[in-house]
């Protein structure tokens, strides 16, 4: 029945307006999968989650797709640091994401996973038809590679010092010191992150995206100037990377990392996977594809080529080159639609700066929800910050107190609680009717009459929130002044003044109602409340026509309102201080938890260490005769648990060996390596044969940890070891 209701209701704002239905599917940037999320974060997912909010309070048809971004090194080395898979840290950090909007009424259609079916589907769909295209190439590039973790680093995981000014333990692409910006190969006395190894530069095959091709180039040129795809600024920096028309300033992209990976693996590419960068816009693609399925819903509509649907993507300013570059043409040339429109917005800063672990203003959703924050007083703080530009906003947090007690509590909440009492009290609950009605329209009609929702309208979808909320606060001001004027709390001390009583609380609660509609993209959890207590259905969007006036937009005549419950409460500035103080604690304890880690770890490999054994004579030593050896054969021994068997060439003669290195070795993988080999140890019978020596192998204290010895480059078999 309610939904009824508000189909009907939808249909009629549309039929009103006279406006066609849209289609819309917006997206905001995926997050990655290791982290929390924080306010920073927030800044983007509120803003969306407005925009969705009032399209589809206007009865627009709009779909809101996130999902989690899954794939790459950090998150491979994070699973492994905390001893779990990649695909366990990436469930756990789902519920956690979700949980963190969920509590600040982000409301997608479709929480999804990168790490995915169908964003693996579309990865090696769009990967083929750019590769049918001609738009793939392969090459060798030179990396810096971890000799000890055996992987390749990105440049994230290499430090050292900064070759500008010196500074130490900077990461392998700028300097936080000073600045600059290098590749990680110019890097002084460089070392590894992961496992502290000096870095090897290493050769390895590449897949890329030729983006050099002038098709590319050409049709992104065409692109960013056609259409409003892009905000003014984002468009000037596309023409800055793009050059002009004949000038070739793009280079491929690089879109293979070798394994160790955590991604999709490049079909018919054994060992490579798709650069995260591929696949995460991708993952678009695959949350709404899931979406689609699950409410037989026409994917293709929103993604096949010239759709007439509408498609935005909401990022932050550090990903428009991913999203106005490489994912157009990643599109255009896989068949696919491109983006309506990107719409970049700035970063956060905290009381003027950048969010900082140490001062506790890098906060995270889950702290500021569980310091019994209001979600909702943060969605109003950030929108009346935002609007369409790229700029940084500030979360002052002085003014967040100010600004929402003053706001949300003194200005909107206000003028319920004043009026609604006497309503519920003096006329069971219901607002006037009849000519008190007319009366009370008329007022409307004479001193509100530019309560018309054309403007809010136009400020929400152009994503200039702060407009739109001073526009709605300038209201509430104007229903304050009149609730003022009126004194109802002076009326109800006088008998006869019941009607004067009752018209200006019904106003009261009238012009509280359009304030609800207005807010409500912005507080839709207070604006629930609003709704039970106010009686109505779910708020739609208001809209007039151009003849009709504003009270044609009030609620019925005799309308019976329930009575009032709380709806919001101020902020004590205790409770930031509060919440600032808890970030800082758990950075206190994050880092004393590494700390133990760290000693645990020192502690724990010094137990592994076994204890030097008794002092020998050079004499001693001297008794052991230790040879070069070529492993010439290697093969398993049926029915041995441990060993496999060796064929050693120490130059003179050739060795049977029994080796107990099957759980660390496969036989294939041994042959023709030089190792080390007891040569003048006893013979010893075994049950699977006679073992002629034995090969030296380090070993720790974990089964599986043994590493057997080789000797530099140039020694040859029989060699003797002194
Ligand atoms: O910058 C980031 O946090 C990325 N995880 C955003 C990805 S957005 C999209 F392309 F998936
Ligand atoms: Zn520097």
């Amino acid at each position: 029945m309610a939904t009824q209701f508000v189909t009907m209701r939808v249909f009629i704002n549309l039929h009103r307006s006279g406006m066609n239905e849209r289609k819309i599917l917006v997206t905001s940037a995926l997050p990655y999968a290791n982290g929390s999320i924080h306010l920073g974060h927030l800044v983007e997912y509120i803003q969306t989650d407005i925009w969705v909010r009032f399209q589809k309070m206007r009865g627009h048809t709009v779909y809101y797709v996130c999902a989690d971004d899954t794939h790459g090194t950090p998150i491979m080395l994070r699973a492994e640091k905390e001893g779990i898979t990649p695909e366990s840290l990436i469930a756990r950090v789902h519920q956690e994401h979700l949980k963190d909007f969920t509590g600040f009424h982000i409301q997608f259609d479709n929480y999804y996973s990168t790490h995915s079916a169908e964003t693996r589907f579309f990865s090696e769909d769009i990967y083929h038809k750019l590769k049918n295209a001609g738009l793939i190439s392969v090459r060798a590039i030179e990396q810096l590679y971890d000799p000890v973790k055996n992987m390749f680093l990105p440049d994230r995981f290499v430090k050292g010092e900064c070759p500008k000014c010196g500074a130490k333990d900077q990461y392998g692409d700028s300097c936080e010191v000073c600045g600059a910006a290098y590749a990680p190969t110019e890097l002084k006395n460089p070392y590894s992150s992961v496992s502290g190894a000096k870095p090897i530069q290493k050769s390895s095959e590449h897949y890329f995206f030729n983006l050099s091709d002038p098709r590319c180039a050409d049709f992104l040129r065409r692109w960013t100037r056609e259409f409003d795809h892009l905000q003014p600024e984002a468009a000037n920096k596309m023409r800055e990377w793009l050059g002009e028309a004949g000038e070739n300033k793009l280079s491929d992209w690089d879109i293979s990392r070798d394994a160790p990976y955590f991604g999709f693996e490049i079909p018919d590419a054994p060992g490579k996977y798709f650069y995260v960068w591929l696949d995460a816009p991708i993952g678009y693609m695959g949350s709404f594809k899931k979406f689609c399925e699950q409410k037989r819903i026409d994917f293709d509509q929103f993604w096949q080529k010239n759709a007439t649907t509408e498609l935005y993507h909401f990022i932050g300013k550090d990903i428009l080159y991913f999203h106005a570059l490489f994912w157009p043409a990643m599109l255009e040339n896989s068949g696919y639609r491109t983006p309506t429109k990107i719409f970049a917005h700035g970063f956060l800063t905290v009381n003027g700066e950048k969010m900082s672990k140490s001062r506790g203003t890098f906060i995270t959703a889950e702290s500021y929800l569980q310091q019994q924050l209001n979600p909702e007083w943060l969605r109003y703080y950030y929108a009346a910050k935002l609007n369409s530009t790229m700029e940084d906003i500030d979360l002052n947090l002085d003014d967040f107190i100010a600004r929402v007690n003053s706001d949300l509590i003194g200005k909107f909440v206000n003028i319920a609680s004043r009026c609604a009492g006497f309503i519920t009290k003096r006329f069971d609950g219901k607002l006037v009717a009849g000519a008190q009605y007319q009366q009370l329209r008329a007022t409307i009609d004479e001193h509100f009459a530019n309560w018309r929702p054309e403007l809010i309208e136009k400020a929400f979808e152009e994503r200039e929130y702060a407009g739109a909320i001073r526009q709605i606060m300038k209201f509430a001001d104007e229903a304050n002044e009149m609730i003022h004027q009126l004194a109802p709390w002076e009326m109800a001390k006088k008998p006869n003044q019941e009607e004067e009583l009752h018209r200006a609380c019904s106003l009261g609660i009238q012009l509280f109602y359009l304030l609800s509609c207005y807010l409500k993209p912005v507080i839709p959890g207070t604006v629930e409340k609003i709704e039970q207590f106010l009686n109505t259905q779910s708020l739609a969007w208001p809209v007039l026509t151009e003849s009709q006036s504003v009270s044609h937009l009030l609620l019925p005549a005799g309308h019976a309102i329930n009575a009032y419950q709380h709806l919001m409460t101020r902020i004590d500035a205790k409770q930031i201080d509060a919440l600032i103080s808890a970030n800082q604690q758990s950075l206190l304890a994050n880092d004393k938890a590494n700390d133990i880690k760290q000693n645990n770890q020192s502690a724990q490999a010094q137990q592994n260490i076994a204890p030097i054994a008794e002092t020998i004579t050079i004499d001693d030593f001297g008794k052991i005769d230790l040879r070069v050896a070529r492993i010439a054969h290697a093969e398993q021994v049926a029915g041995a648990e441990k060993l496999l068997k060796l064929t050693l060439d120490i130059g003179s003669e050739q060795r049977t060996v029994f080796a107990g290195i099957k759980s660390a070795y496969d036989p294939e993988q041994l042959k023709g390596r030089l190792t080390v080999m007891v040569a003048n140890l006893a013979p010893r019978q075994m049950k699977f044969g006679l073992s002629e020596g034995m090969v030296l192998a380090a070993g720790g204290s974990n089964p599986g940890e043994l590493f057997i010895l080789s000797p530099d480059s140039g020694a040859q078999p029989g060699m003797r070891i002194k």
